[in-house]
């Protein structure tokens, strides 16, 4: 199996090329024709430091537009820095050049096509790949001990021909999955664990619409980082939850008995666009919906060697709390008809316009966002540039501080988030990381200034 590609800034740049295109990729055995960036699915990874400058020359050799997106990195929206509004045509070539800021968290970030009204489809033909920016929580003497796997989730759907099937009306309104599911490119990988020692997952959910509830049998698994960076310390969990969009970090022990453990996805219903939506047709039973009924079984672990037991670490990086805000302000999410155009996916009532600047902010400013989904199905809001903590859902309070950029709300939910806006100006845009609602007008433009 061909290792993904990996790109690691020298004296403080990160210089390459990267290439769209169409390619026959083997997919666990399976001949894909898929949209692939160097030829690799996932594409290759990127590994910076805060302070580094990339330069990556990029060439759309697709036969539609598109264009990159630095999803979580906070750096600048303009010129051409993590610009969605750019737009690279086919046969023609950008130079992205950006730096990222020296007091840059280190994470697990991740890039993708953002080209409005061809996200989805472009993400779902295999367009994405690892950013990952090495710091100070890398420095960690337990986390620097432990094994590093990446863990890149992507689903996919192809035809006897191995062709991109192509999503029923439904199935778009609902959010696009596949019924084959990838961890690197690859269908049900193994990894390996020493008894005693530690692994750490990077966890991306690349995927366009699907949700992934992941658990490691027997091994409960301890959260050092979310989408924007590390916690203050490792927090306990049995399984995790990850919506389009978002990353984690764990840390896994093995104490088990040697053996085969399954990384498992548990079932989960996001809602979904059937007639009566959740609610009258009980869960799991809405017509045009991908409710996932059985566990179904993602990768495995084994164990291998043996090593001298390795502690957990206590303290990870401190998550500032953020002073109380200067503005509130409420986004009510919803879907709609408009005549003749079919179903549409709403903020506030508007679907997305280039045309429009829907939240002007001030930089420096701390705001609190509300988002009251007001629908039937799940909707992973994203915002660009400036993470955020998670101040509430439902008026409870979070139980730990956690740098996120993205935040599943469900029907009935009424999430509280709290940013700062600081660095950098310009236009920028939030939108639900189901790239098919995106696509569909989920999406606003906010003005920092
Ligand atoms: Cu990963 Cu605007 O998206
Ligand atoms: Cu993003
Ligand atoms: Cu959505």
């Amino acid at each position: 199996i061909a290792k993904s590609q990996v790109y690691s800034s020298t004296d403080g740049l990160l210089d390459f090329d990267l290439e769209a295109s169409y390619r026959p990729v083997n997919l666990g055995g399976i001949r894909a024709d898929l949209l692939a960036y160097n030829g690799q699915i996932s594409g290759p990874r990127l590994e910076a430091k805060p302070g580094d400058t990339l330069r990556l020359r990029f060439t759309n050799n697709l036969t539609q537009p598109t264009n990159l997106h630095y999803h979580g990195l906070h750096v600048t929206p303009t010129g051409n820095g993590d610009n969605v509004f750019l737009e690279i045509p086919p046969g023609e070539a950008l130079t992205y050049e950006f730096t990222i800021p020296s007091n840059h968290p280190a994470g697990t970030f991740w890039y993708h096509p953002h080209l409005h009204g061809l996200v989805a489809e472009q993400i779902f033909g295999g367009l994405a790949g690892l950013f990952i920016v090495r710091g100070e929580l890398d420095e960690i003497t337990e986390i620097k001990a432990a094994k590093e796997e990446f863990l890149f989730l992507k689903d996919f759907e192809l035809d006897r021909n191995g062709q991109i099937v192509q999503p029923s009306p439904m199935a778009r309104m609902t959010g696009r999955e596949g019924s084959l599911v990838t961890v690197n490119g690859q269908i049900k990988p193994t990894f390996s664990i020493a008894t005693g020692g530690l692994l750490r997952l990077r966890l991306v959910n690349a995927s366009t619409s699907r949700f992934y509830r992941l658990e490691l049998e027997n091994h409960p698994l301890y959260l050092i980082a979310t989408d924007g960076g590390s916690l203050s310390e490792p927090v306990e969990v049995r399984e995790l939850l990850l919506s389009p969009g978002e990353r984690a970090e764990v840390l896994v022990r093995g104490e088990r008995e040697p053996g085969l453990y399954r990384l498992l996805n548990l079932p989960y219903d996001r809602g979904g666009m059937g007639m009566m939506g959740r609610g009258m047709m009980g869960r799991g039973m809405r017509g045009g919906s991908f409710t996932q009924r059985n566990p179904e079984t993602l990768a495995t672990f084994t164990y291998s060697d043996s090593i001298a037991s390795l502690p957990l670490p206590q303290k990870l990086i401190p998550v500032e709390a953020l002073p109380e805000p200067d503005t509130v302000r409420r986004f009510e999410i919803n879907h709609g008809m408009t005549p003749g155009m079919g179903m549409v996916f709403l903020i506030n009532g508007q679907t997305f316009s280039p045309n429009r600047i829907d939240t002007q902010v001030r930089l420096n400013s701390v705001e609190d966002w509300e988002f009251n989904n007001i629908g039937v199905m799940d909707h992973p809001l994203h915002i660009h540039v400036n993470n955020f903590q998670i101040i509430s859902r439902n008026g409870r309070a979070s139980p730990y501080r956690a740098w996120k950029d993205t935040v599943v709300v469900s029907p009935g939910e009424t999430v509280r988030i709290r940013t700062r806006f600081a660095d950098f100006t310009g236009k920028t845009v939030y939108h639900c990381h189901i790239f098919d609602h995106e696509d569909l007008g989920m999406m606003g433009i906010m003005e920092i200034t």
